[in-house]
């Protein structure tokens, strides 16, 4: 599947196959991520890569929208240096790529995948920080939930003519 392909065709999945995702598969994602632009280069993110099960329970348990959670063989938290970010709020642009990078290229590689929201709701991102025992200096941004999927979608069709302005409004 070439880029745009990828670009055009991924949606969120939310149902996988009781199939692992293999380290290879991993490495090669967050390959993906940190291979994201970033403000300045600085390139503020951390991965968690959550493979126990107690631990994603515990972190479905307390979210509100991730039943996939269960399914899911993976999750990788996206996460953000604080300290590491030139202007207020470009960790959350830089690991925001870094997330999209992810879902692109599980799609790319056949996997499902589907962004967990947590940032900027303070009560998740206490959750995830609690969870994965983060530093003080390290937000978590997103969970990405994957596995290999148990559901096709046709790709989106979001063609919005009006959303595009010429050289000005
Ligand atoms: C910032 C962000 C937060 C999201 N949070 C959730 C979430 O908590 N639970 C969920 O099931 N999907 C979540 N999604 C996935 C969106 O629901 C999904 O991308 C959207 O419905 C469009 O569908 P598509 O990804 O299949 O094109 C999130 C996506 C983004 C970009």
């Amino acid at each position: 599947m070439d880029a745009l392909e990828a670009l055009l065709t991924r949606r969120s999945i939310r149902k996988y196959r009781d199939e692992e995702v293999t380290e290879n598969d991993v490495d090669l994602l967050l390959q993906a991520a940190m291979a994201a632009p970033s403000a300045m280069n600085e390139q503020p993110w951390h991965f968690v890569v959550i493979r126990d099960r107690s631990v994603i329970e515990a972190i479905h348990e307390k979210h509100p929208s991730a039943e996939m959670l269960l399914q899911a063989k993976v999750v990788i938290a996206v996460c953000g240096d604080v300290t590491k970010e030139n202007h207020p709020g470009y960790w959350v642009v830089d690991c925001s790529i870094a997330t999209t990078h992810i879902l692109l290229a599980a799609h790319a590689r056949k996997l499902g995948a589907v962004w967990l929201g947590i940032y900027p709701r303070e009560e998740r991102m206490e959750l995830v920080r609690d969870a994965l025992k983060l530093p003080k200096n390290i937000q978590p941004l997103s969970l990405v939930a994957i596995g290999h999927p148990a559901e096709i979608k046709e790709p989106p069709e979001r063609e919005q003519p009006d959303r595009i302005h010429r050289d000005s409004w």
